[in-house]
Order: C-alpha cells, then sequence, then structure tokens
C-alpha cells in the first residue's frame, strides 16, 4: 500500500516536470498541455558530425540559450548510433526542444539527378527511431534547401515523397505524431509554388506537416515590407499546416539588431508565422555566431580545428548581437491562441501547375510523387502549356537565400552532378515519369 501510493506520487511528480509534446494541428503547433507554440530557436551545429554527444558541452550551451529564451535548436546531422540521452535530457530540463534533420552525412535528397531510395529512408528511419522517444524532440525536417538553384524545382516530388513515406513509416511504428517538415531557402522565383507543391493535394498523409523558410531577406535597417515580410505573410495566410523561418539572421550590416524578431513574434505576423530560428550558435568563419568559444586559434597549431574557431568550451557572448537578440526575445512573447478554441479551417491549396516562365518557374506538373527507388527520366516528347500558377506571385524584391555555407556549419551542402547530364534538363523541360 505504502509503496503504491509512493510510486504514485513518483509517477505525478514526474507527469508535473516532464515537458509538453508538439504537435501540428492545422497551421499552428501546440504543446500537449494546449497551449500555442512558437518557435524561439537558434542552429546548433558545433561540428560537422554529432553536436548532441558531448554531455558537458550540451550543459554549458543550454545554460545560456536559456538564459536569453531559447526554446528550441536546430540541429542538422546527427549519427544515430550515438547515445543522445544525456544531451536531450539537458535541453529538455532547459525546456528546448529538438528541430533535427532526418538526413545524415551522404543521404539528403539531391537537386541534380534527384533519387529517394532504400538507402535514404533507411538512414531516415535510423534518425527517427533514435530520437522519436524524446519528449522534447519536436519535428524532423526530410531536407534542407534541396532546391538552391532557381531551377532546381524537378526535386521536389522526392522531397514529397520522403515526408509521405516518413510520416507512413512514424504511423507504422506507433511514434507520437511527430511533425515531419522540410526546409526551404529562399527562392523568389519559386515562391509561393514550393510551399504550395508540399501542401497540395487531397490527402494529407502525402503532405509535409509543416513547412520551414530560411531566409534572409531582413537585413539591417529593413521594415516589414522592405524585407518582403509582409509578402511571405501574404502567400501562407492561407495555408494548411504551420509555417516558420527555419534560418534567418542576415549579417551584411552589422551589427545585428534582430529588429525582424519583433516583426515575427509581433501581431500581424504570429497569426500566420510560428516563429524563428536565428542561424547560428557558433562564430566561425561564415560570421554568423552569437557566441564564441574563445579567440580564434593558428589553424597550424596542434590540435587546432580547421578554420581556427574553437568548438567547444564555455559559450562567450559575442555583442552586441547576441545582447541585441537577447534584448528583442526578452519583450516578445505571443500567447496565441489555445488549441480548445482553434478551430482550421484552410484546406489544401492548388497543386501548382507547370510553369517555364521567367521569373516564375515550377517545373512539376500535377502531384505524381516517386515510389521509393524511383529515379526520373526527362520525356522527350513531352509539350507542357506554360499555364500560370494560381496564387503565383513573384515580387521580385525578396532577395534569394544568401544561406551561409562556409564554414563548418553543414548548410546543405551542394553536390556536383554525377551521371545523369545536365545538359538534359535545359532541352527536356520538366516533363518526367517514374520508373
Ligand atoms: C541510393 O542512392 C545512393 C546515391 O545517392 C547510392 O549510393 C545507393 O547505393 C542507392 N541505394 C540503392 C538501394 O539503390
Ligand atoms: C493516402 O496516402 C497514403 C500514403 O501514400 C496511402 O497509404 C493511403 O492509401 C492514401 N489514402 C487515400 C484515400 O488514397
Ligand atoms: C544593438 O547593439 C548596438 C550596439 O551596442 C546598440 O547601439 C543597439 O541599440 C542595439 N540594438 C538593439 C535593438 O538592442
Ligand atoms: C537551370 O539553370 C542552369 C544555370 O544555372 C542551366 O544551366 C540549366 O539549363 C537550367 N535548367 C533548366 C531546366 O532550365
Amino acid at each position: 500500500m505504502r509503496s503504491a501510493l509512493l510510486t504514485c506520487a513518483i509517477a505525478g511528480l514526474t507527469a508535473v516536470h516532464a515537458i509538453p509534446t508538439i504537435k501540428a494541428k492545422g497551421s499552428k503547433f501546440f504543446t500537449s498541455e494546449g497551449n500555442q507554440f512558437f518557435v524561439k530557436g537558434i542552429a546548433y551545429q558545433l561540428v560537422p558530425d554529432d553536436p548532441l554527444l558531448d554531455a558537458k558541452q550540451c550543459k554549458l550551451d543550454a545554460d545560456l540559450m536559456k538564459e536569453i529564451g531559447t526554446n528550441s535548436i536546430r540541429v542538422y546531422h546527427v549519427d544515430p548510433e550515438g547515445d543522445h540521452d544525456e544531451c536531450m535530457k539537458t535541453f529538455e530540463d532547459a525546456g528546448i526542444y529538438l528541430w533535427l534533420d532526418l538526413d545524415t552525412f551522404d543521404t539528403q535528397i539531391e537537386q541534380n539527378s534527384p533519387h529517394w531510395n532504400e538507402t535514404q529512408l533507411q538512414a531516415f528511419q535510423k534518425v527517427m527511431d533514435g530520437f522519436h522517444q524524446y519528449d522534447n524532440l519536436a519535428g524532423f525536417f526530410v531536407g534542407n534547401e534541396v532546391i538552391t538553384k532557381e531551377n532546381g524545382t524537378l526535386s521536389a516530388p522526392f522531397v514529397k515523397a520522403a515526408a509521405r513515406d516518413l510520416k507512413s513509416y512514424r504511423d507504422s511504428k506507433g511514434y507520437r505524431k511527430i511533425p515531419v517538415g522540410y526546409s526551404a531557402a529562399d527562392i523568389a522565383i519559386n515562391r509561393p509554388m514550393l510551399q504550395n507543391f508540399l501542401a497540395c493535394g487531397s490527402n494529407s498523409s502525402e503532405s509535409i506537416d509543416f513547412f520551414a523558410l530560411n531566409t534572409y531577406s531582413w537585413c539591417g535597417d529593413s521594415s516589414y515590407s522592405t524585407s518582403g515580410y509582409n509578402k511571405r505573410v501574404e502567400e501562407a495566410k492561407d495555408y494548411p499546416v504551420p509555417i516558420f523561418i527555419s534560418e534567418t539572421g542576415c549579417n551584411t550590416v552589422p551589427p545585428r539588431d534582430f529588429a525582424d524578431q519583433a516583426a515575427v513574434f509581433g501581431k500581424q505576423m504570429s497569426e500566420v508565422y510560428s516563429g524563428a530560428m536565428v542561424y547560428e550558435w557558433i562564430q566561425e568563419a561564415n560570421n554568423y555566431g552569437i557566441i564564441s568559444y574563445g579567440p580564434k586559434v593558428d589553424p597550424e597549431s596542434p590540435n587546432a580545428p580547421p578554420d581556427g574557431f574553437p568548438r567547444s568550451g564555455k559559450p562567450t557572448p559575442v555583442d552586441p548581437d547576441f545582447a541585441n537578440l537577447s534584448k528583442q526575445w526578452k519583450t516578445l512573447n505571443p500567447t496565441g491562441i489555445k488549441e480548445s478554441d482553434y478551430k482550421p479551417t484552410a484546406t489544401a491549396p492548388a497543386c501548382p501547375s507547370y510553369t517555364s516562365a521567367a521569373e516564375l518557374q515550377w517545373l512539376v506538373n500535377g502531384n505524381d510523387l516517386p515510389t521509393v527507388g524511383a529515379t526520373y527520366q526527362a520525356s522527350a516528347s513531352a509539350t507542357q502549356s506554360s499555364a500560370t500558377p494560381t496564387g503565383g506571385s513573384n515580387n521580385g524584391e525578396g532577395q534569394p537565400s544568401a544561406t551561409p555555407k562556409q564554414g563548418l556549419s553543414p548548410g546543405s551542402p551542394v553536390r556536383e552532378v554525377q551521371g545523369m547530364g545536365l545538359g538534359l534538363f535545359g532541352v527536356l523541360l520538366g516533363f518526367f515519369w517514374w520508373m
């Protein structure tokens, strides 16, 4: 009796302290306690391999992140075989969720000669297997900036197929409904077709659970309209799943004041967007860091990191950027809507039609998704009308993503084409079928 009571008491305590899980409902995220969730995140990839293995380092970083109100980190690559328990617990204790890219070090979906095969599927599944059990795992990305060229849209069906298959795997294993989404480079010419394509169609099992945008269009003394954020909101206001900024923090006009955060979490934008993630935690050659682990060292010195930037130790704010971000976030705490009061109304957007217009390109027609193992083949006989996609509007103002790719951080590596001649793309525009 007594021990039963004790067990109950402990179970009760555990329940009280566990971090609520995150789910997507309609176009918003909610905690399992029924509150709307806004991402206040930081990109966190200290080392090229797996930043969630060094428990001591996680603790040092989590403590400082917590001080400025961070509730999310984004990690681009992990080793699914590693032991992540301690780091995940440390971040959970700090109230910090993980948004994790599923592709491992060499399994990302390629823009050139795209394919989605069994090797990739199994690698993604392993990452899901390794992380689904953590309550502070908020969401998975099936890709980061797969499409970086203005005309790279032929790989979009492979991205969507990956989301379909990982959602289906998640459900078949009985995992909780962890949202599965995509993180896009901000390519003006594909807006809003890419986001619409990934969410279109009558079968939501085949669509992404959320869309996220890496955008560097708010630089220096910008504004809601100058940056094009107003247009992003316009494009997303009827979007059926959550949308947020998965990288931001233009650094071309230093110091950064992160004034865009006030817009993101302000009234206008927070009704449509679910927050933002700042690029990035660690200072390295690309100069986006908000902390450093000490001064740069001579890369030639013993044990020096290849770029000379220390990759572990006590995090020291890079000011004024760190302090500026902290000041912004302190005042920005939207509460949104309670899940119980929220009735989603948005429906899936129409699938964009093929168009090869100069300022508005979408080279996919319809919503045919490849099965696992499919490659594509361009069709010489195909003729396509250049119908204008509904809802398309290219403002020509937003700058294409200048996603940082230098340093050890893993913006998605853009690989060279192998095998498949890229020339085919130019000649045999667009139409392809699955083999
Ligand atoms: C999948 O594609 C990769 C290249 O990206 C290749 O190395 C691998 O062998 C392929 N797997 C299968 C099962 O065909
Ligand atoms: C929806 O898509 C899933 C995944 O491809 C499939 O298993 C299911 O049969 C589809 N449902 C309908 C009604 O077509
Ligand atoms: C950012 O830092 C600069 C330099 O310290 C300061 O002048 C400015 O007021 C700060 N901006 C914000 C929004 O905190
Ligand atoms: C895509 O753009 C590249 C240049 O960036 C060009 O070589 C290629 O032909 C284009 N492909 C299509 C399908 O237009």
